[in-house]
């Protein structure tokens, strides 16, 4: 069919259509230095029916078994991309890679698994579910959802409560900019964060301050100011920062956790940074290890290596914040928006945008002493056909940029490659952060996440790469596997290479080559309260018990 033939084109095998998926089941990967988040080691790695069964050195296995050498190699967990938009409808078109496209040129890049946003329709988020459902049917790797919420009512709130116990999604994102579309104001902000509260579920904020940049984007019309370079200057750093401080302080006010994504700007960072230093939470960490005293020891065990997850993802806890990146904020700064052709111009524009030189080694270094936690990409990508909608006027550039096969190379090579991380923290901030975030705290239901995924250990599911230090990448629109035209790190190289991706237990990219099943992919469910969640009932107790009786009053009588 004419979808296959596209494919072909593109380098993709189709594994029904005879490019032949790896029919075993049964693999063993030899020799290697198996990272997980806490700890490193040489062995090798034995999977079977898609589940890790054995991780130790010099393993015997029968004939029949798929041996592959990762001798001088590095052996981790797939990525975890938690923020892209595949198949969404925004800005009066629809982004050009779908769960198909979008997901096999993940595997290529070393992504065995992404999280998607769910844009409700005409504000539900029962029929915005039902729509995203059928998209992700043609999947070829494992996905979750987070929900978006662009009104709020009773049925919305009833809604939520579906979304997070029936349904597997455990987060929700309030966009602060997009007037006019899907930006929420205070009022339905505060709403949001009291019922995600109640509910166990993470609130997440796109941080711009969406009245100021309206009033920004007129400034710029005004003056004559059309090119995409009039993106940047309508919406700078202060209005991130704004509301991503506005965002903050409700959250604390409410007292409920806050994800803050794509952070892009210093002046963002710095309002991350100051919550997480503020305060403290001291019942958070006491709770977890009191509570684990009444759990068997073979549990117990296993709630050890979900502390020293949690433990880490604490330290520098004081409100409960967390800080996502970008790979596009990590790397790029804005002097592509002045290029003087538009198709190059054009493929920049991203909200937040894309700051100018200095912010990217700034968020890089709070990456790496631990101010921001995980890294994601935002992938969200128009061709230039699509771009050039906003050829006479910036503000009708569809917003987005790629990243998704991207992130893993980028982020080693900027991070590990420098010495900025520790391959340890590598594997923690593109694979394992997010699943401390999904550790629940009810303990019956802290083993369907971690470590079943994002971890190389006995019972994890096999969603493995490996990755080899000494070889080298190179990034361009030619030869990646995205639908889109351009690619925002065009011309990029560097050292450290994913060589095999696998997924499920299926080998999946080897060679340089892919080999992807549509429909191969199943729905991760991501159950609520997880551990930021710890201690903030005590929090709240304590805080009512401190307060006095209202005072008594006799009235005035004269
Ligand atoms: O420009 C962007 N970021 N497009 C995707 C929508 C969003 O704000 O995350
Ligand atoms: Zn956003
Ligand atoms: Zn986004
Ligand atoms: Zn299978």
């Amino acid at each position: 069919n004419s979808q296959s033939n596209q494919f072909c084109e593109a380098g993709i095998g189709y594994g029904e259509v005879g490019c032949g998926i790896s029919s075993s089941t049964k693999l063993l990967i030899k020799g290697g230095t198996v990272v997980n988040a806490h700890h490193q080691e040489v062995a090798d790695v034995y999977v079977e029916d898609g589940i890790i069964v054995a991780v130790k050195p010099n393993l015997k296995v029968s004939d029949g078994v798929k041996v592959i050498d990762a001798t001088g190699k590095f052996v981790m967990p797939g990525g975890i991309d938690p923020h892209t938009h595949l198949a969404m409808e925004f800005m009066g078109t629809e982004t050009i890679d779908d769960f198909f496209s979008g997901q096999a040129a993940a595997l290529a890049g070393g992504t065995t698994m992404h999280i998607d946003f769910v844009i409700p329709v005409n504000g539900s988020l029962i029929a915005g579910l039902e729509t995203y459902e059928e998209k992700a049917k043609k999947s070829c790797m494992d996905y979750g959802f987070h929900m978006a919420i662009t009104k709020f009512d009773d049925i919305v709130s009833r809604d939520m409560e579906i979304i997070v116990k029936e349904k597997g999604i455990n987060s929700f994102k309030f966009f602060l900019a997009y007037k006019g579309s899907l930006m929420v104001n205070d009022e339905l902000l505060l709403e949001g964060l009291k019922r995600c509260k109640s509910l166990g579920a993470l609130a997440m904020v796109h941080a711009e301050n969406g009245d100021a940049v309206f009033e920004g984007q007129k400034r710029m019309i005004e003056l004559g100011i059309t090119g995409p370079e009039g993106h940047a200057l309508s919406r700078p750093p202060v209005l991130e920062g704004e509301a991503t401080a506005r965002a903050i302080r409700l959250a604390g006010f409410v007292n409920t956790p806050l994800y803050v994504v794509h952070v892009m700007s210093i002046d963002a960072m710095e309002e991350i940074a100051k919550a997480r230093k503020s305060g403290s939470n001291p019942s958070a960490i006491s709770h977890f290890l009191k509570a684990s005293q009444n759990l068997s020891l073979g549990t117990l065990n296993r709630v050890v290596k979900c502390i020293s997850i949690a433990r880490f993802s604490l330290r520098h806890i004081g409100q409960r914040v967390v800080g996502e990146p970008v790979v596009s904020g990590l790397v790029l700064d804005d002097s592509g928006l002045w290029d003087s052709d538009f198709a190059t111009a054009s493929k920049y524009v991203m909200s937040p945008p894309i700051r100018a030189s200095g912010h990217d080694k700034a968020l890089q270094g709070a990456l790496s002493n631990g101010v921001l936690q995980l890294v994601g990409t935002d992938h969200c990508v128009f061709n230039s056909t699509q771009k050039a909608f906003g050829i006479d006027d910036f503000r009708k550039i569809p917003n987005g940029v790629n990243g998704i096969e991207e992130r893993m190379h980028l982020v080693w090579n900027t991070m590990v490659e420098s010495g900025q991380i520790s391959i340890t923290d590598y594997v923690r901030v593109t694979s394992t952060e997010w699943y401390a975030l999904t550790v629940t705290l009810r303990y019956a239901r802290i083993f369907n996440i971690y470590p079943r995924k994002g971890a190389i250990i006995a019972g994890s599911d096999a969603d493995i790469i490996i990755l080899n230090p000494n070889s080298s990448f190179e990034i361009n629109a030619r030869s990646h596997h995205s639908r889109t035209d351009t690619n925002v790190y065009e011309g990029r190289r560097g050292k450290g290479k994913v060589e095999v991706t696998i997924a499920g237990g299926h080998v999946v990219w080897e060679n340089n080559e892919l080999k992807v099943v549509p429909g191969s992919g199943k729905y991760i469910e991501m159950p609520p309260f997880n551990y930021l969640f710890s201690g903030i009932d005590k929090a709240d107790a304590s805080y009512l018990s401190s307060l006095n009786a209202p005072v008594k009053r006799s009235k005035s009588t004269t």
